[in-house]
């Protein structure tokens, strides 16, 4: 019998694309994904970590991109985007993980920080999915995972607005999942809590207690998004955040509580405290 060979590859997808994969938990996802037969375009800053990392995970025998810009820079997913319709490249699951946090009271960073933050975690993300999901949606085969974060769940004192650009990721992956979730697309919104990335030192904050490997994570992911699941929340403090009846205590209650836990002293590092000294 003159049997064909049909390369199976996750969920049907071809291409998926993942921003931030230059480390953490975004790294993770593409070992995992390439791991399962996907095509891979890598996408963060760091030009040579992407090179280092497609060169391992080309051993696998799948395509693999690269493509380093700065997403928190104005017009960073035009250049995405027409890049990928020039190399051909349609992504059936689009990642969006690129995101940075900024840990102080709100007057330690400055106006910029801030506006490269919400580009980053907010605009350059709905931008992506603006460019991708449409194709999706017409052939009616795609998805996106959001990453968010706990801090997206409750206000969070001395993460206020990293936290909030978090619930602006949680709410809009909520939103589109009520649209698409009838037309064959995926919608899944993870809210990791403490993950061992560089995320805590960018952050410049120290986490407390167990803290995840981006693996566990991204396998938490993956098996809510293969369920179209519209939000998974991984972590110590799932209980609290996601179990935990929260709406139904008065938000200042939560707030005070949030912030002892997210007390400065307990948690800035010596990075920080070195930053704040210089006057940088
Ligand atoms: N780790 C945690 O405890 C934790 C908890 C909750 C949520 N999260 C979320 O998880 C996501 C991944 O973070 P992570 O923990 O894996 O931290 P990470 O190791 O610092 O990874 C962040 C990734 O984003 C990329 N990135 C940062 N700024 C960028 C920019 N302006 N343009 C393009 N890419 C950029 C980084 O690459 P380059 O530096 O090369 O650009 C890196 O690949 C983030 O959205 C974060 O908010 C993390």
């Amino acid at each position: 019998m003159n049997e064909r060979k049909i390369k199976k590859t996750y969920l049907g997808y071809q291409w998926a694309l993942v921003t931030g994969a230059s480390s953490g938990i975004g790294e993770a996802f593409a070992h995992e994904l390439t791991g399962r037969g996907m095509n891979i375009l890598l996408i963060a800053r760091s030009e040579d970590k992407l090179s280092q990392l497609a060169h391992v995970l080309e051993q696998k025998k799948v395509s693999v991109r690269t493509y380093a810009v700065d997403l928190s820079s104005i017009g960073a997913a035009d250049k995405v985007a027409s890049w990928c319709i020039k190399e051909k490249i349609e992504p059936d699951l689009l990642v969006n993980n690129a995101g940075f946090g900024l840990f102080g009271t709100f007057e330690q960073h400055s106006p910029s920080e801030y506006a490269d933050m919400i580009h980053l975690n907010v605009r350059s993300l709905t931008e992506l999915c603006a460019f991708f999901l449409p194709a999706m949606v017409q052939r009616r085969r795609g998805g996106v995972i959001n990453v968010a974060s706990q801090a997206g769940l409750v206000p969070v004192p001395y993460y206020s607005v990293y936290g909030a650009s978090k619930a602006y990721v949680v709410n809009f992956t909520y939103a589109l999942w009520g649209e698409y979730r009838q037309q064959g697309i995926r919608l899944t919104c993870l809210a990791p809590g403490p993950t061992r990335t560089a995320f805590q030192k960018r952050a410049g904050s120290k986490s407390h207690g167990y803290m995840q490997q981006p693996r566990e994570v991204v396998l938490s992911a993956l098996a809510a998004f293969e369920r179209n699941r519209p939000l998974v929340v991984t972590g110590s403090g799932r209980w609290v955040t996601s179990f935990f009846p929260v709406h139904l205590i008065p938000k200042t209650t939560v707030v005070s509580y949030v912030a002892k836990i997210f007390k400065p002293e307990k948690r800035i590092t010596s990075l920080a405290k070195e930053k704040s000294s210089t006057g940088e």
